[in-house]
């Protein structure tokens, strides 16, 4: 069998479409989502990162500000601006783009953005409210990953779904997402003695390690869903998942693909969850 694709660029983009719609009728009602991303430092990958987020905004009609910072700024120089973000009513979301230098606790700054404003769903309060099933932001990234099993039609009642990883930004919140859909979960990781035993009763397996060949075609079962949400390099240095993507597409139902998956997914979440912040005001 050879597995479909989930199209992410194809998705992002008819989701992009609904969310410049409805920028458009939010600025009828004088108001423009505007999303302020914070960069501290000269980190290579992060610039690309926040330029292909500032541009995501301009094409979808969001107003959004790049502040960039030295990288010797200080901790309290930069929760002084979150703070001054908070308060800015032209600014929907705040994303402080991380890694931050070493030293600033992240975590402090994260906990200093207002959770009507933590667009990136990082906050405990967000963390929390995913937990509990409240109304607050997702991560963007399991977001993104929720949105493509629903694109398929996919109904997680009752099925298997095993997440490789436990970070808190991917790993975590997407086990409490399938969670929610009334999928059994299990989450492994790098203690978990025996990984192809856990995958091969998945009926879905999202891979988020960040190593390539975590998961290779004789872990899945046939006709499994297989999300990708790996970002790695291979040996010629082009970009790959975590997945062994020839060899698991000949087992797999569905996969995505690597780049062109979840990849640009985050970013269309992000205009999401802006955008429902300057909705709910
Ligand atoms: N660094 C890598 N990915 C992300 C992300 O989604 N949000 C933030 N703030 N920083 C990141």
């Amino acid at each position: 069998m050879t597995a479909q694709l989930i199209d992410g660029n194809a998705l992002s983009k008819q989701l992009r479409t609904e969310v410049a719609q409805r920028a458009a009728a939010l600025r009828t009602r004088g108001i423009t989502p505007g999303l302020a991303v914070v960069l501290v430092g000269e980190n290579p990958a992060s610039q690309v990162y926040v330029r292909n987020k500032v541009k995501a905004c301009e094409d979808g009609g969001l107003y959004s500000v790049l502040e960039k910072h030295p990288a010797d700024l200080s901790e309290a120089a930069l929760l002084a601006r979150v703070e001054a973000l908070n308060n800015d009513p032209a600014i929907h979301g705040i994303l402080v783009q991380l890694p931050l230098p070493a030293h600033i606790d992240a975590q402090k700054v994260i906990e200093a953005i207002a959770p009507a404003k933590d667009v990136d769903g990082f906050h405990v309060a967000s963390a929390g409210a995913l937990m509990t099933g409240s109304s607050g932001f997702w991560p963007c990234t399991p977001y993104g990953c929720m949105k493509m099993l629903e694109s398929i039609g996919y109904d997680l009642r009752g099925k298997h779904a095993v997440v490789i990883g436990r970070s808190n930004i991917v790993g975590k919140p997407m086990a409490l997402m399938l969670l929610q859909k009334n999928a059994t979960v299990t989450i492994c990781h790098s203690a978990t003695p025996d990984l192809k035993a856990m995958t091969l009763q998945a009926d879905v397996i999202v891979a988020a390690v960040g190593k390539r060949n975590v998961l290779t075609a004789d872990m899945v079962k046939p006709g499994a869903v297989v999300i990708d949400v790996g970002m790695n390099r291979n040996d010629e240095g082009k970009l790959c998942g975590d997945v062994d993507f020839a060899g698991v597409k000949e087992v797999a139902g569905y996969i995505t693909p690597v780049p062109g998956g979840v990849g640009p997914m985050t970013i269309t979440m992000l205009l999401v969850n802006t955008l429902e912040a300057a909705e709910r005001g």
